[in-house]
C-alpha cells in the first residue's frame, strides 16, 4: 500500500463521531501522524467518554452535528479534511427510531456538508455503508455500481442519502469528496449492545458462557472489516488514490460464504478479444466472462500448458469476468488451458462435476 502519511502534514482534521468505534481508532491513527490538530465533534450518544482519544493535538467538542452553534465552533478551526462518521447507528435502531435516523444521518450530514463547503475544505470523507447501499438483491461479489433503491431499513435509506448529498456537493460546488462503504466492522473500542454489531455481542455472550444465537437459517453471508484495517484504508483513501466521487467498498476481512445462488453449468458467455480462443497477441490481456459470478479469492492462476505444466501469469476477477494478464510470459504459437477448480464456483456449496477448462492459443503479435 502506498505511503500516504505525508499527506497529513500540518493539516487540521475534523472527525465527526470521533469518539465512536471506528472514529476513535481513526483519531488515534491520525494522532500518530504529523497533523497540526484533530477536532472531534461527538455527542456521545452511542459512545463513552473513556473512548474519546486524548492527546495534545486532540480537541474534543461534546456536541451534536444538528447544532449549528457547535458546527460553527468546530469549523472555526478551519479543518482541511473532514471525516464524517457521526451517525445514528444502525439498522434495527433506525427501524425503532426512524425520525432520529433521518435527522442525524440525513439532516446532520447535510449540515456538515454545508459547513465543509462554506469553509472550502480540501477533502470530505463520508462513511457510507456496504449493507446500506447494496440492498439484498445484489449478487456477490458486490460491484460499486450495484446500488439498490429497494432497501429494507431507514438506516440503509439514510446512508445512501448521505452519498447522494455528498455527490450533489461535489457536482454543484466541486467539493472534493470520497464516499467509503464499510461493511460490518469490528475492533477495539466497540462495546456490545442492543443495536451494536454481532461480533462484540458474540464476544460478550461467549465470555459469560452464554449461547451465541444464529438468526436466519445459518447460510447468511456477509463481509467484515477489521477496524484498524478500515482506518488504514481511510488514510489511503484520503491520500489521493481515491476515485472520487465514485464510491469505494472497504471489504478487507473474513468473508463467510453462504450457500445457494449459483446453478451449474458454468459457461463462457464472452471472450475478449473475440478470437482469443484461436489466436491472441501474446501481450494482450484476455477477458473471459462467465454466465455467473465465480468466487473472489479462489485460485485462477493455475493456467497450464496443454501438457499440464503451470504457467505463471496474473489473473484478476471482477464479477463474472476473469482477466488474464500474460505478463509477456506466454510463448508464441502455444496452446494454454485455464482451469477453474470445482471449488471456485461461487459460494462453495455447489461443486462442479469436473473442473471447468478453457483453451486458447497464442500467436505472434
Ligand atoms: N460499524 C460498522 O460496521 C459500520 C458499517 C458501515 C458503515 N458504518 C458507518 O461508519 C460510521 C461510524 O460507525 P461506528 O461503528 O464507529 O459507529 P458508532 O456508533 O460507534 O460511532 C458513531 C459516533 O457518532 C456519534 N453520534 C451519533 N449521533 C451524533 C450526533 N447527532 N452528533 C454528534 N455525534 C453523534 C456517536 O456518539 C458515536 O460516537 C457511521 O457513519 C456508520 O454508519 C459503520
Amino acid at each position: 500500500m502506498e505511503d500516504v502519511d505525508g499527506g497529513y502534514d500540518d493539516k487540521t482534521v475534523l472527525v465527526t463521531g470521533g469518539a465512536g468505534a471506528i472514529g476513535g481508532n481513526l483519531v488515534r491513527r491520525l494522532n500518530d501522524l504529523n497533523v497540526e490538530k484533530i477536532v472531534i465533534l461527538d455527542n456521545l450518544s452511542s459512545s463513552y467518554e473513556w473512548n474519546v482519544p486524548v492527546g495534545p493535538k486532540i480537541h474534543f467538542v461534546h456536541g451534536d452535528i444538528l447544532d449549528d452553534e457547535k458546527l460553527k465552533f468546530v469549523f472555526k478551526h478551519r479543518p482541511d479534511i473532514v471525516f464524517h462518521l457521526a451517525a445514528h447507528f444502525a439498522n434495527q435502531n433506525s427501524v425503532d427510531n426512524p425520525e432520529t435516523d433521518l435527522m442525524v444521518n440525513g439532516m446532520g450530514t447535510l449540515k456538515v456538508l454545508e459547513f465543509a463547503h462554506l469553509t472550502d475544505v480540501s477533502r470530505f470523507v463520508y462513511a457510507s455503508s456496504g449493507c446500506g447501499v447494496y440492498g439484498l438483491d445484489s449478487i456477490l461479489p458486490y460491484q460499486e455500481g450495484d446500488v439498490s433503491i429497494s432497501l429494507h431499513t431507514p438506516y440503509q435509506v439514510t446512508k445512501l442519502l448521505g452519498e447522494l448529498y455528498t455527490n450533489y456537493y461535489h457536482n454543484l460546488y466541486g467539493l472534493p469528496i470520497v464516499n467509503t462503504r464499510f461493511f460490518n466492522s469490528y475492533g477495539p473500542g466497540e462495546v456490545p449492545g442492543k443495536y451494536r454489531n454481532v461480533i462484540p455481542n458474540f464476544f460478550y455472550w461467549a465470555i459469560r458462557g452464554q449461547a451465541l444465537p444464529i438468526t436466519g437459517d445459518g447460510t447468511y453471508s456477509f463481509n467484515r472489516t477489521e477496524t484498524s484495517a478500515a482506518t488504514y484504508v481511510y488514510r489511503t483513501t484520503y491520500a489521493g488514490s481515491a476515485t472520487y466521487p465514485s464510491a469505494t467498498s472497504l471489504t478487507a476481512g473474513v468473508t463467510v460464504q453462504s450457500t445457494s445462488t449459483v446453478t451449474p453449468p458454468l459457461t463462457v458467455t464472452a471472450v475478449n478479444p473475440a478470437n482469443a480462443s484461436t489466436n491472441i497477441p501474446i501481450t494482450t490481456a484476455i477477458n473471459v466472462t462467465f454466465n455467473q459470478s465465480i468466487q473472489a479469492g479462489a485460485n485462477y492462476s493455475n493456467i497450464t500448458l496443454s501438457d499440464g505444466t503451470p504457467v505463471p501469469v496474473t489473473t484478476s476477477l471482477a464479477g463474472t469476468t476473469i482477466t488474464i494478464m500474460p505478463n509477456a510470459t506466454l510463448s508464441d504459437n502455444t496452446a494454454y488451458i485455464i482451469t477453474i477448480p470445482s471449488n471456485a464456483v461461487k459460494n462453495g456449496s455447489i461443486t462442479l462435476a469436473t473442473p471447468f477448462t478453457f483453451t486458447f492459443t497464442t500467436v505472434k503479435s
